[in-house]
């Protein structure tokens, strides 16, 4: 096993106030149910965005927390890296609002879009430019405003997504502790399966395509999912050939938190019983690069990761992109 580069050193999160249960989508004239709803997903409700809780406002607050808890100041933060498919402007990035937001005057800042993989995908590259020796603490967050580029009328992606924000501290590691592998993986050939049609730079905004909503999330359902399972399984194989550890070696599997039958088809070709995998996306939906650093919190919340616990990470998202990491902690 390699000695780890970079630790994990604090994770917080933060979400907004308003709760949209299943039943709630009644209320918009969405033909659904809380029963389709919880037998597909596992999904019971998520947190929707109201005025003023923007990315940068939910990152901002996740990243707060986060710092207090690692003891990091402002001023400490070498890099903010932002992962987010659903960013508060075009241009700039929204790290660097989230820059301007804590007065981390000495950071550079960019976002990353890997979609539901990138908080996954900034932490590995956070390990490796802690490797240069160039940066010391590195600011990593997943956060996501998907309920702005979700089609509130297709019922087949709105009941699936919700909003939050997951911020983690990633420092130098200090003994054996921190990431012990990690994995990326992307096939682009499959990037119609789940995408944004229209509306950005190959096919600039119009009345037709405002009209017609081709500037929402399409997914193509059952080939997502295949693909999920797929991917998933693959990059949990890779995590424990990497870290050359068993899966009887890991304490938790805190996957990305997309749906239900995902998340017990991966812990089942992991062979890790679900009592040691983390689940909560029965109250937060799939908050994509957001999903991962809000179940980490609250299982460290939870006392279910301590000091010296193995906990595996997979995740899968639009692009496709998949990975996984191993951290000690
Ligand atoms: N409420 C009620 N009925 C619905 C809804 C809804 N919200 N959405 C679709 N249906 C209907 C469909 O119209 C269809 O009706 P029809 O047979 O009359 O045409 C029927 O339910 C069955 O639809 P399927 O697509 O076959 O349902 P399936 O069992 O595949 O479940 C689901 C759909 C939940 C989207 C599933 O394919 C899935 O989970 N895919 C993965 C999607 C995902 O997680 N994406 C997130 C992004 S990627 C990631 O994070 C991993």
């Amino acid at each position: 096993m390699k000695r780890p580069v970079a630790m994990l050193a604090a994770t917080a999160y933060a979400v907004p106030k308003r709760v949209f249960t299943n039943d709630d989508f009644a209320s918009i004239g969405v033909e659904t149910s809380d029963e389709w709803i919880r037998e597909r997903t596992g999904i019971g409700q998520r947190y929707i965005a109201g005025e003023g809780e923007t990315l940068t406002f939910l990152c901002t607050e996740a990243a707060r927390q986060a710092m207090a808890m690692a003891g990091v100041t402002a001023a400490e933060l070498d890099l903010i890296i932002l992962g987010t498919a659903s960013p508060d402007r075009l241009l700039p990035a929204t790290a660097v609002e989230v820059q301007a937001a804590l007065g981390a005057s000495r950071a550079a800042a960019f976002d990353l879009d890997a979609a539901c993989s990138g908080w996954l995908y900034s932490c590995q590259v956070a390990e490796g430019l802690i490797a240069t020796g160039n940066y010391e603490t590195i600011l990593v967050i997943g956060g996501e405003v998907l309920s702005r580029i979700i089609n509130w009328k297709d019922r087949n992606t709105c009941v699936l997504f919700g909003d939050g924000a997951g911020a983690t501290i990633i420092r130098r590691s200090t003994k054996q502790r921190g990431i012990l592998s990690a994995y990326m993986r992307s096939d682009g050939t499959l990037a119609d399966l789940l995408q944004r049609p229209k509306g950005a730079g190959a096919c600039p905004m119009t009345n037709e395509i405002l009209a017609e909503g081709s500037h929402f999330i399409t997914m193509a359902g059952r080939e997502v999912f295949k693909n999920a399972v797929r991917s998933m399984a693959d990059a949990a194989d890779r995590a424990l050939d990497g870290a050359k550890l068993s899966s009887t070696d890991v304490d938790l599997l805190i996957p990305h938190q997309a749906n239900i039958r995902i998340i017990e088809a991966t812990a089942k070709h992991a062979s890790i019983p679900m009592d040691k995998v983390f689940v909560n996306v029965d109250r937060y939906g799939n908050t994509s690069a957001a999903s991962i650093p809000i179940a980490l919190s609250e299982a460290q919340t939870q006392g279910l990761v301590k000091e010296g616990s193995t906990v595996m990470f997979v995740a899968f998202g639009a692009g496709f992109t998949w990975g996984s990491m191993i951290v000690r902690f």
